[in-house]
């Protein structure tokens, strides 16, 4: 495995190679960034990681400095994990000029995360189209867990006529259902323990939601829309003191509100625990559809 951190000894050792895969990371390597790898390496013969806090995308208040920066030992985790090669840039090559050019993403930027983190997908996509750029992969491997992320990635790729298959990789869950998270590590014990409440407050909403659309199709006058779940699952995690961004259910493919005939669904949270924001979401089936 080679660590490079430069772009110019980037694009030398990357000249010859095809097809790439690409996994993009801000580093702090968890076994869900692992399982990224995993995926890539079943798709392409030269494997590529990128460990870099992107400045871009971190709003003025919020975690860019104490983010965890692991390099020694991600870079030992992914020589493990059979990784060919290692980018991890310094600001100072990645934004040699001030970035004035900018990704605007589409409209659904603005909600969900967007809405709490303005510019936060901005400088998301702004860093990921300059990776690709660099890289040049064939595929790139982004995890569902920053599901609207993987979307708005999704979209720029196809929006802009990228000649990259964007593959989704599932979220790694730790034993009692937590999603894996670098800012898990920001949790203290109590926390971490409470923590599980969320991805159990996603699964009843999924279970609720099938419940009632089956009665639905079977004409049993159930509610059609599941708002009165949303706003339960909100007061459930408030009693017990979290504080709730939002818990939205959407169209997994549009991300939008749900419309008549929608099946694959996805229920979205990003909420606070003390001082630290977890988001998590579970995608669903309604059989038949929302009528
Ligand atoms: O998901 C992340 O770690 C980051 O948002 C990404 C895609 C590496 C861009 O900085």
């Amino acid at each position: 495995m080679q660590i490079i951190s430069t772009i110019t000894a980037l694009r030398h050792r990357l000249r010859d190679e095809e097809p790439v895969v690409f996994v993009p990371t801000m580093g702090n390597l968890h076994e869900g960034h692992l399982d990224l790898v995993r995926v890539a390496r079943e798709h392409g013969r030269c494997v590529v990681v990128s460990i870099f806090v992107n400045p871009l995308q971190f709003g003025v208040n919020e975690d860019f400095s104490k983010y965890p920066r692991t390099l020694e030992q991600d870079c030992k985790l992914l020589e493990q994990s059979g990784v060919d090669v290692v980018f991890a840039p310094s600001e100072q090559d990645l934004y040699a000029q001030p970035q004035q050019f900018m990704v605007d993403p589409p409209a659904i930027a603005n909600e969900l995360c967007g809405a709490f983190r303005p510019g936060h997908f901005r400088g998301v996509a702004t860093v990921v189209l300059k990776l690709f750029n660099i890289v040049q992969p064939q595929m790139a491997v982004f995890g569902k867990k920053d599901f609207q992320q993987l979307h708005i990635v999704r979209q720029m790729v196809a929006q802009l006529n990228l000649p990259i298959e964007v593959i989704g990789g599932e979220t790694v869950r730790a034993a009692d259902g937590l999603a894996l998270s670098s800012r898990n590590q920001y949790l203290n014990p109590t926390e971490r323990t409470e923590a599980a409440f969320l991805c159990r407050t996603l699964a009843n909403m999924g279970k609720a939601m099938r419940g009632q659309a089956a009665l639905n199709q079977a004409k049993l006058n159930s509610p059609r829309d599941f708002s009165s779940l949303e706003q339960e699952a909100r007061d459930a995690l408030s009693a017990r003191g979290w504080k709730v961004e939002y818990i939205a259910i959407r169209c997994s493919s549009t991300l939008l509100p749900l419309t008549a005939g929608d099946k694959d669904v996805v229920i979205l949270a990003a909420v606070w625990l003390g001082k630290t924001r977890l988001i998590d979401n579970l995608e669903t089936n309604l059989q038949g559809g929302l009528s």
